[in-house]
């Protein structure tokens, strides 16, 4: 299995986000995680297309827009323009999930679905095929800095049971109260893709980094 951290520019400084970029690319990373917020679909609003538009000609990391927003149909087409590699959208805000991910993958796209803690699995049970990635919420979406829910885990586990019996290599991604004390238990529950924002950016970012990738091989330094 492939494991990425993907940093989440939630909590990076904006006050110099590129050089924030910079830092976390340098240190390896294949993914940048993209938080939008519209202040409906979750309380807090955070950034949008502009931003995207002016850190994609910085690095070819792959860009992960996940879309904290009510009805993101309605904003394909922008985040696609402005850069997006890859869309995730939440399950519970369209009210035709199997549109919406047609529409991303008509740009080009990856898809990504996610699921808010409270949400059972059995909504994918139609799209496993066009989803590319899903994305499992371990807080409830809207901030950053929040502490891991205990029974998402068992959730990733279920997930990927049912990934197996599909003989699916979708990935799964998990976000939220990820850190150097949590990791290892999202990875054996079968994660993936691991989003950090507050573990991430900070003082030592490239020490923050290093630390949560040490959780990807075991003490020889063999892949998981
Ligand atoms: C939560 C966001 C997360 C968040 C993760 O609403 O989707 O990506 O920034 O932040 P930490 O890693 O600080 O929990
Ligand atoms: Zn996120």
């Amino acid at each position: 299995m492939e494991y990425y951290l993907a940093p989440s520019i939630l909590s990076a400084d904006f006050k110099h986000l590129g050089d924030d970029i910079l830092a976390v690319k340098e240190c390896g990373a294949k993914i940048l995680h993209f938080d939008v917020m519209d202040g409906w679909f979750v309380p807090s609003i955070s950034f949008g297309m502009p931003v995207l538009a002016s850190i994609r000609p910085l690095t070819d990391m792959f860009y992960d827009a996940h879309l904290m927003v009510q009805d993101p149909g309605r904003y394909i087409d922008d985040f696609a323009k402005a850069g997006a590699d890859g869309i995730t959208v939440h399950a519970e805000a369209c009210g035709h999930l199997d549109r919406v991910l047609d529409q991303i993958h008509d740009k080009g796209l990856k898809t990504g679905v996610a699921l808010n803690p409270a949400t059972p699995l059995s909504v994918l049970d139609y799209v496993y095929d066009k989803a590319d990635m899903i994305l499992l919420m371990t807080v409830n979406p809207g901030f950053g800095g929040q502490k891991l829910i205990p029974a998402t885990l068992d959730k990733i586990r279920q997930l990927r049971l049912r990934l197996d019996e599909r003989g699916l290599s979708t990935w799964i991604e998990v976000d939220g109260g990820i850190h150097d004390e949590t990791i290892d238990l999202v990875l054996d529950a079968g994660a993936n893709v691991i989003v950090a924002g507050s573990a991430v950016f900070g003082a030592d970012i490239r020490g923050n980094y290093r630390k949560l990738t040490a959780h990807f091989t075991n003490s020889k330094g063999e892949e998981r």
